[in-house]
């Protein structure tokens, strides 16, 4: 059983550690492996090319929190996502920093400090504004709880509704009445065929008139010119994205220079390395053990 990890630089020492340190065969690139026959294991965002290669080949796992954007990978072959607290914990930070954005009017202010213009509006408490997060796995649901303790309302939506204590949440079919309580909503949703462009011009009017988007889920969910036609009809107030569509975002998109958008360019979270190398350990043990893989996506689902 080895692993190969198709990679940065950057990762290859760190990965080139964890694993020796556990005992555990490690390729740091493609080149390395002397007998494809041993790679059992291959840890990357996107796999090499030629998988054939590595005819024992049991799993690949993705080094992000989401997987969309793998191929179709052999037969018999499992996907694991990495799963991490420091991922959690990162995307949580920017969507809380999103968060309290909207509710602070910083885009309004930053307009504003353009021309130096020393101008208040009305503050609210944030336990007026209701958060409304789709997408109630475990990054939505650390969301919630926090933003919970900051005394927001929070609602949560996924496609199976969940008990989360402190948060009301909806189930699939209830995403009108979800969305008509949702001041703010939050994109935590994972990217499927259920979910690809489902932030569209009908979401956004059955949301309250006014209302604000922090979308950190994946770019093509969202139809960037109903976003901007929900800004220009006063729907929507203002937007914080991590994420878009296309990425990167051109340098001439309308939403760099619109001063109701603020875009960060997908940095919510960034996988630590040693986390991952930890993650990819635990996939190759339960994998030995006959355990549940940690991670494991369901390609049915999408998820
Ligand atoms: C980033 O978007 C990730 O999936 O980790």
């Amino acid at each position: 059983m080895a692993l190969l990890l198709h990679s940065t630089p950057e990762r290859r020492e760190i990965w080139g550690r964890v694993f020796a340190e556990a005992g555990e065969l490690f390729f740091a690139t493609e080149a390395e492996v002397t007998d494809p026959e041993e790679v059992t294991h291959i840890a990357c965002w996107i796999p090499p090319n030629d998988l054939s290669r590595y005819p024992n080949l049991s799993a690949v796992i993705g080094v992000g929190a989401g997987t969309d954007h793998m191929p179709p990978l052999p037969e018999g072959v499992a996907l694991s996502r990495t799963v991490a607290p420091g991922i959690e914990a990162m995307v949580r930070d920017w969507v809380v920093l999103a968060v309290l954005a909207l509710h602070r009017d910083l885009p309004l202010y930053l307009d504003q400090a353009t021309r130096g213009e020393w101008v208040t509006h009305k503050t609210r408490l944030a336990r007026t504004r209701r958060v409304g997060i789709m997408g109630m796995g475990r990054i939505g649901t650390l969301v919630a709880q926090t933003l919970g303790a900051m005394d927001f309302e929070v609602l949560g939506w996924s496609r199976a509704a969940k008990a989360i204590d402190g948060v009301e949440t909806f189930g699939g079919d209830d995403l009108d009445g979800f969305l008509s309580r949702s001041d703010i909503l939050v994109g935590l949703l994972p990217l499927t065929d259920d979910t690809r462009g489902i932030l569209d011009d009908r979401l956004f009017a059955r949301l309250p008139r006014g209302a604000g988007l922090v979308q950190a889920g994946r770019g093509a969910q969202m139809d960037m010119e109903a976003l901007r036609r929900a800004l220009n009809g006063g729907q929507l107030l203002a937007a914080m994205l991590d994420v878009t569509d296309p990425e990167p975002l051109p340098p001439d998109h309308w939403a760099w220079a619109d001063p109701r958008v603020i875009v960060t360019p997908h940095i919510g979270a960034q996988t630590d390395a040693e986390e991952g190398a930890q993650h990819a350990l635990a996939v190759i043990r339960a994998g030995r053990e006959g355990a549940p893989l940690p991670g494991l996506v369901d390609r049915a689902r999408g998820y």
